[in-house]
Formats: structure tokens, sequence, C-alpha cells
């Protein structure tokens, strides 16, 4: 992997520099970056949930229902990833991406559940905001689901934006 390619696309409006990237490239990067580091933290968040709503519990931003929510998505990531995996991926590295505009599809469709997934973590709880008394646990596990929502948010986007419509050889209406 090309560190500083690393560096530039990671940002929000960072996709200029993989512009000029073959598609296996770009699905070597998002395998390191995002999906190994998906399938590491989402036990350990959903764990971590579990025992900050406990010990808040009866608390008023005691985030009830976040460990539940957070497994939902880890089983949806999970599926996810492994349709891209097995499926897609494979397609676009062996050249072949133009016959796959039905798994694509599907793929986009199921980003937007990701991010109706990440507006309800929002929801549950309160915008991630914190009571003046937040044990050091329950300020550690929000500041992590921040970085979840943003590198979801870069992952989905650097699909979206940049992999799938070089794979289809142009924008997708
Ligand atoms: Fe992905
Ligand atoms: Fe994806």
């Amino acid at each position: 992997m090309d560190t500083a390619i690393d560096q530039t696309s990671s940002g929000r409006d960072g996709h200029t520099a993989w512009q000029s990237q073959p598609p296996s490239a770009i699905v070597e990067f998002i395998l390191t970056r995002f999906h190994e580091p998906l399938r590491r933290d989402l036990p350990v968040l959903i764990a971590s949930a579990r025992e900050v709503e406990t010990a808040a519990h009866g608390h008023a931003l005691c985030p009830t229902g976040l460990a539940v929510h957070l497994e939902q998505i880890r089983v949806a990531v999970e599926s996810h990833l492994a349709k891209e995996e097995k499926i897609l991926f494979p397609l676009i590295v062996a050249g072949r991406g133009a016959l796959a505009l039905m798994p694509i599809r599907v793929m986009m469709s199921e980003h937007e559940d990701h991010l109706e997934n990440l507006a309800k973590t929002r929801a549950l709880t309160r915008d991630f905001a914190l009571p003046a008394d937040a044990s050091q646990a329950w300020g550690e596990l929000y500041r992590e689901l921040q970085r979840l929502e943003d590198e979801l948010n870069q992952h989905i986007a650097l699909e979206n934006n940049v992999l799938f419509p070089r794979v289809m050889g142009s924008d997708l209406p």
C-alpha cells in the first residue's frame, strides 16, 4: 500500500489521489483500512456498550438499547463485507467489474441501511452527549463510536463515489 495515498485518501474530500489508481489497488486499500478494523472493533464496541449500559442504568443519559443496536450493526456489516469480499471484489480484481452492476446496486442499497443505522446510534446516544459525571469507559465508548461513524462514512464514500463508478466506467445515475 502506498502510504502517501493512504494519508491523502482518508479525508472526507481526499478521493482525488485514487482516481488514477487501478481498481484492484482501491480494493486492497479498502480491505486493510476498513474491512479488517470493522471486524476487529465491532465486537469490542458491543461489549463496551453492554458494560456502560449496565453501569449507567437509571441515568437520564443512559444509552438504553445501544448494545443490541450495535449487535444488529455487526450482523449487517459482516454480511455486507462478506458479499463484497466473496462476490463483488473478486469480479473487480479480475477486471470483470462491468458485469457487476447488480451486486453494486445491492451494495449501494445496503450502504443506505448502514447510514440509517449510524443515525440511530446518534439518536440512542443523543448525539454522543455525555453527562458531567460520565465514567472513563462511557467517554471512551462514545469517542470510539464517533470514530466508527467517521470511518464508515469514509469507507462508503470511497466505494460509492470512487470505486464503483471506476468499475462501471462512468458515474452511476
Ligand atoms: Fe466495503
Ligand atoms: Fe460496502
